[in-house]
Order: C-alpha cells, then sequence, then structure tokens
C-alpha cells in the first residue's frame, strides 16, 4: 500500500493494464477514447496510455462493475445483446459482446 492509498499492483490492476485497458483500447475506442462528456471514456493523450493515465482509467471503469455480481455489471450488461436478461440499452450498440466471446471472458475474468 503507497501513500495515495492504493495497492501498488493488485491482481485487478495488472489484467487492467495488461489486458482489459487494451482490448477496450482496440474495440471501443471510436467512442470511448478521448474526453467525451458525460460518458466513461479511457483518457490517452499520446500514443500509449502512460501510468497515470492507466491508472485514472482503471478508477473509471471500476465504477462500471459489479464485484458483487460480475454478470450483472453495468460494463457487460451495455455490451449484451438485447434478448439477454441483464442487457441495459447502449447508444454504441448491444450485442458487442454476447457470454462466451473473447472479450466478454475477459471482462468476467477481470471483474471477479
Ligand atoms: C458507436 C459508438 C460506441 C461504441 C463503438 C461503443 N460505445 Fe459504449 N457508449 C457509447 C455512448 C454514446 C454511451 C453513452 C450512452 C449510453 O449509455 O448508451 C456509451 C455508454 C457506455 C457505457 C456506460 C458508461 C457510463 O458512463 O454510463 C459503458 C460501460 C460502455 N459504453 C462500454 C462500451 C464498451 C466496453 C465498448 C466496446 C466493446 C463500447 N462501449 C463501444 C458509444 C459507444
Amino acid at each position: 500500500m503507497f501513500a495515495d492509498g492504493f495497492e501498488a499492483e493488485s491482481a485487478g490492476f495488472t489484467i487492467w493494464r495488461d489486458q482489459v485497458q487494451p482490448a477496450i483500447a482496440a474495440q471501443c475506442s471510436s467512442c470511448h477514447l478521448g474526453e467525451r462528456f458525460g460518458i466513461t471514456t479511457l483518457a490517452r493523450q499520446g500514443v500509449t496510455f502512460t501510468a497515470a493515465e492507466t491508472r485514472s482509467n482503471y478508477e473509471a471503469f471500476l465504477r462500471q462493475i459489479s464485484l458483487d455480481a460480475p454478470p450483472s455489471s453495468r460494463l457487460l450488461a451495455k455490451l449484451l445483446p438485447t434478448c439477454h436478461a441483464a442487457s441495459l440499452p447502449h447508444a454504441g450498440g448491444n450485442g458487442l459482446v454476447a457470454p462466451g466471446d473473447a472479450l466478454h471472458a475477459l471482462l468476467i475474468t477481470w471483474i471477479e
């Protein structure tokens, strides 16, 4: 634990930095990269994420997940096909992931 109150390298942060953030950047960046009013996005000034950006992006996306009920996380609900009971409307489209997809599996692993 550091003076800023964060665990240095929790497992959740490591998976975020090495796998989840790059996956979201690759698949969702057309709408979720850079400053956008009112929605959760990844901050990145340069070509790669700085350590500070990775940290604040992690904090922002943690607010989109439910540790008590991982499959019901907003982050997943926004992406599911509308036929799925847990789905929420998403202006970026629904059905971006389905249970069984690589990204869905990665997000579940991260959240859990
Ligand atoms: C075509 C543009 C577009 C794409 C692509 C897109 N989104 Fe979105 N997303 C939006 C918009 C606009 C909103 C805000 C309105 C809403 O909640 O539907 C949003 C909202 C969200 C929210 C809720 C955020 C909040 O602050 O309430 C999450 C989580 C999310 N998107 C995740 C993703 C992920 C993960 C991907 C990639 C797999 C993705 N989105 C791809 C446009 C997009």
